[in-house]
Formats: C-alpha cells, structure tokens, sequence
C-alpha cells in the first residue's frame, strides 16, 4: 500500500526521503513522488515506476523540509499526475488510506474555485487545507480544521512553502510514525509508514494513535488530538536491525525469508523451548482467567493469515476439544452475526495493520465479544494494541508481498494457543506436554532439513513455466495447506491455481483434470493417506500429471506421470509447518523461471491498509 516519508532537518533531506522510499518499496506501489521547499516555492518530482527513476529525476534537488510518497492506485490510475504529492498554491501533501466523503469535498471546492487536476481523493486534501488556510494561517491549526471534515482512512504529511522548516502529520485509520531526533547521530524530525524507513536517521520511534497530529521541526515535536488539546506519545527504541532489512547474499526478499524461518521460529518459540511446561501467561498477564472462561474461538484474518487459522481449527477442535470457527475479516465485518461473549476472538495479521481485519476485531468488540488475542508479527501495531492478550511471533520484518516465515511463525503460535487451551480444559497429560515441547524446540532443524530439497524442487518448477492452471490437493489439517500452496503460486507466478480437500475432486474439479494441468498433492504419513491415494488414482486414470510431497515412510512410490519428493521426517502434528515449505520454494522458483518481479508481485500490496 502507499508509503509515506517525511522529514525536517537542519542537513539537505532528499537522500533520506529517496532512501526512506525504496525502503517501503516492499509495501507496493505503482508511481512515486517528492516535494521539498525549495527556495522559489514547492519544489515537486513524480514519476510512474521504481523509486530508483524517482531518485534520478531528483538528483541535484536539495532541501531541509520535504515529504515522499509512493502510491498503490485507489482512485484513478497509475500516473503520474495522479501521482503524489498533490499540490493546492503553496502546500504540497501526500496521503496514505481512503477519503470516503472525497466526492462531496470535491463538488463543495470545484465550487470555490479549486481547479482539481488528478483523479484521486487525495486532491480534495490538498484544497480544502488551503481553502482553510484563508481563515486560519498558521499551517498547523488549518490541517486540524481540515482534518476534521475527512471521513474515512488517512495518515498525511503535509508542507507549505509559507512556513517553512515545518512538517505536519495526522493519523486516522492508517498507520503513521515518527522517527525523532537521535543525539549526536541525527539534526532532524522524521516520520513514515513504517520504521524500516527511518532506521536510516533514527531509531527513536513515536507511534501515532488515530485521531493525532503531529508537527516536526528540525529541533521540536509537538503532538496533539485532532480537538488541538496535547498529548505525550511515549518514545520506543527499534529493535530492528537495519540489516534486518538488507538482502544480503538473496537474490530477492521472499527467497531471504524462505530460508529464515528456522531462526524465525526458534526466536518466536523461545519463550517455550526454554521452560518445561506452557503457561496461559505467555499470551499476557490477564490470559490465565479469560481463557479459562473461553467456550469457543473465532479467528479473523486475511490470505495467508487466514490459511494459518484455518489450520490451527484442526488442532484447536482436536487436540483442545475447543469449537473452532475461522472467518475472513472482510466478510465477518459485513455479516449479522451471533454474538457470544464467552468466545475468544483471535486476529490474526502479520503486518497488523490490515484494515479488514482491524475493522473485523473492531466489529467483534461492537458486539460485546470483549476476548480478544492478536497474533501478530508487529508489537506497536494497531491490531495488537486493541487485543487484550497478544502473541508476538518473532519472524523479523517480512519484505517480501508473499508472505512465508509470518506463516510459519503464526502457526507456531497457533500451536501454543491449542497446547495452552488443552491444558487449561484438562486435555493436556504432562506426558504430552512435555514431548509437545520437545517437538516445538526441534522444529527449527526439522524445517532446516527440508530447506535441503531446493534443488530437486528446482528441477519441478521449469515443468510449471508453461502452464496456465494448477490444482493443490490435501486433506485434514493439509487441505489448509493446499490453500496456502495456491495463494503462494497465483500471487507471485500469476498462473492460476485453486486447491481442493482431495475428497472434493471427484464432485466437480476433476472435470478440469488433462495433461495441461499439475496437481500437486500433500500426502503425509497418516490416516487419511490411502483415502488421498484412491483420489489421486482418479487424477491418473485422467491424464493428469501428478506432483506429490509426501513423508519419508508415506507409502507412495512415483511412476508414469506420478513426481514424488519425500519430505526427511514425519513431524506428527506440526507437519503441516514443514509441508508448506516446499510449496514455498515451488513457487518461487516457478516464478524465477517466469520472470516475475517475485517481491513486488503486480497489483498487489504488503500491507493492504485499506478495505
Ligand atoms: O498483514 P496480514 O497478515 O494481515 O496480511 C493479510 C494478507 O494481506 C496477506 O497474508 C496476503 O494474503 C499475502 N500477500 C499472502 O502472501
């Protein structure tokens, strides 16, 4: 989604505003911009494509106070005059989110004589601050004012050629932080949409709650509610590493991350692997009483997040005995739902900050569902900051659009989640939880492990470069699996996929069923196994071209028109976190072959902050 980067500086800001961008190059973007107070007025520079064009088309441009964007088209198409900055006389501003009134603002300014030269929302921002600017002058007041007639979702950042040396913010909806000033290292204020962008000058942080606003000097400060009365926003030191964020030795992010999930989950399980037993009080201080209290769990979620909840209901309804129910947050917001108050709500959200997940927990709360739990890869996001309890998964930050250690990370706290639920309701034996955590300590080197099939997966993928369509077939806790396997090859090799519980096929998919179509299958040592050998019959007996991963001792042999990779160890419940891995790596690689732009994948966006 749109990135924002701000800063007022004592020192010329251009390279930190560029640099801040190509740090949110990650969130997906289609067209870039900057404006900066030049000494003749707003100085601005746009441009459709990479940042990388950006920075060369601004080379020589220097200021102290300015303000970047990159935009993922909302309203109006990718272009450069529907680009941002957008600019009214003497401001200049950039805007991440939705403007939901921006029609009613747009006929009220056309009115007053705005010329109105973009198909955006954004537009209407940039106008109605200077209409207001007429009766309130100073910069500060009249983006308050302004800010006050917007419905919908925003963060902002503004500048006026007027008042220079001076950079005002507002959050609604959408996030927005600020990197302050760092003694001795940083002259400057800063803000951005993550801090990935700011860990370059600062590594001071300031998380802005909706309904604040900000104004950044070079030296000060001053945060204030959207009614003008003060605020104190606390200061929180970054434990990112800016190398966390570097791409080292990977030729691209996602395959970085790929290979990063064994030191994703061991940090995210440290807080297990250390101690003998599981307690409520990993998930906060107030889990012990309220989820002894929980009858029933509903996880809200989105892609891939959601594909991990739909996992955990297999491991929450089995091995907790808990109902389980997994609904994806853009439906679960719009629906009339029943409402129980005993049932734990768990968001679940890598970024935190998915709007219809958010809006989704918020729902919930609306109806009286007061039990929440975030499962979240972010400690300051919004979604965390509204739950009650929290699980921080502990995967780094995640660059990559398609998202993989989040995944497995989230499924590790998913695990957690069953085994503490389990025991609370006395499904838990000592026996059981101590080989549990056995389990959990050495999952790191059981995903290792198959992280060594890369090549022969490989191998797979130039078979995929030619093919329009792709069936994934599991079942039981896999079919989830299967669903994650698709996302991952639509999203980044753009070749269709769909994923069906295997028992399903028979009902209608196998009409679809020729030699142009792989059907890759998950076939893991257990009791469903010889039913997923019946149904896999029925895609040979079609001519369907067969690609299965199964477990070492799976009893399933390849042969004309079967491709079987064995996975190294059958890893009981938690197989499904080393089945995905393969999937993983397949799509990727069918994406190398394809050519795609793997981290950037078209249309999509990292952090989709609006509905
Ligand atoms: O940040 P979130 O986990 O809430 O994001 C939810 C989805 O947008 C996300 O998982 C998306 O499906 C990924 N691009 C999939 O790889």
């Amino acid at each position: 989604m749109c990135g924002i980067v701000a800063a007022a500086s004592s020192n010329n800001i251009v390279p930190v505003l560029v640099e801040g961008l190509k740090r949110l190059e990650y969130r997906g973007y289609d067209s870039a911009g900057l404006a900066v107070i030049g000494s003749a007025g707003i100085e601005r520079v746009r441009s459709v494509g990479r940042v990388a064009e950006l920075e060369s088309e601004s080379a020589g441009t220097q200021a102290i106070t300015g303000i970047a964007h990159t935009r993922w088209a909302t309203h109006g198409i990718p272009s450069e005059r529907n680009a941002h900055p957008h600019v009214s006389g003497s401001i200049a501003v950039v805007h991440n989110g939705i403007i939901e009134n921006y029609e009613t603002l747009r006929r009220e300014l056309t009115a007053q004589g705005y010329v109105f030269t973009s198909d955006t929302d954004t537009e209407s921002i940039a106008h109605l601050i200077q209409a207001t600017l007429k009766t309130e002058p100073d910069l500060f007041k009249a983006v308050r004012i302004a800010c006050q007639r917007l419905v919908g979702a925003y963060a902002i950042a503004v500048i006026d050629h007027t008042q220079p040396g001076k950079v005002i913010v507002a959050r609604e909806g959408s996030p927005l932080l600020l990197g302050v000033s760092e003694p001795g290292k940083s002259t400057g204020n800063y803000a951005a949409s993550d801090a990935s962008a700011l860990l370059q000058v600062t590594r001071n942080m300031v998380y802005l709650e909706n309904g604040d606003i900000a104004e950044l000097t070079a030296s000060k400060v001053k945060i204030t509610r959207l009614d003008g009365s003060p605020v104190e926003r606390a200061i929180h030191v970054s434990e990112l590493s800016a190398a966390a964020v570097e791409l080292g030795n990977y030729q691209h992010y996602m395959q970085k991350e790929i290979f990063e999930q064994p030191e994703a989950l061991a940090n995210t399980l440290e807080i297990v692997g250390g101690s003998k037993s599981i307690q409520p009080g990993i998930f906060g201080a107030e889990a012990a009483n309220l989820l002894a209290d929980v009858d029933s769990i509903l996880i809200l979620a989105c892609g891939t997040s959601s594909h991990s909840g739909y996992t955990a209901r297999y491991w929450l309804e089995a091995l907790a005995g808990v109902p389980c129910n997994v609904e994806i947050a853009s439906e679960y917001r719009y629906r009339t739902s029943v409402a129980n108050p005993r049932q734990l709500i768990v968001a679940i959200s890598q970024s935190g900050e998915t709007a219809d997940t958010l809006a989704a927990l918020r729902h919930a709360k609306a109806l009286g569902q007061s039990k929440t739990l975030a499962i979240c890869n972010v400690p300051e996001s919004a979604i965390v900051r509204e739950c009650t309890l929290r699980f921080i998964t502990r995967a780094g930050p995640e660059i990559g659009v398609a998202s993989t250690k989040a995944f497995t990370t989230q499924l590790a706290a998913l695990f957690v989640l069953t085994l503490v639920m389990a025991k609370l309701r006395g499904k838990l034996s000592a026996e059981q939880e101590a080989s549990y955590i056995n389990e959990l300590r050495h999952l790191p080197v059981a995903v290792n492990k198959v992280l060594s099939l890369e090549n022969e997966i490989k191998t797979w993928a130039q078979r995929f470069a030619d093919k329009h369509h792709a069936l994934f077939l599991g079942r039981g806790m896999y079919y989830p699996i299967a669903m994650e396997g698709a996302l991952k090859l639509k999203e980044i090799s753009y070749i269709h996929a769909e994923a069906y519980p295997a028992g399903e096929l028979k009902h209608g998919p196998l009409a679809l069923v020729d030699a142009d179509m792989p059907v890759i299958s998950i076939a893991p040592n257990d009791r469903l196994l010889d039913k997923l050998k019946s149904n896999l019959k029925e895609v040979q007996a079609r001519g369907g071209e067969l690609y299965v991963f199964a477990d070492q001792d799976s009893e399933i042999a390849d042969s004309e028109g079967v491709h079987l990779l064995r996975l190294p160890e059958h890893y009981g419940q938690l197989s499904p976190i080393l089945h995905v891995i393969p999937l993983q790596l397949l799509s990727y690689h069918v994406a190398l072959v394809k050519g795609t732009d793997v981290d950037k994948p078209r249309n999509l966006a990292k952090s989709v902050t609006v509905e």
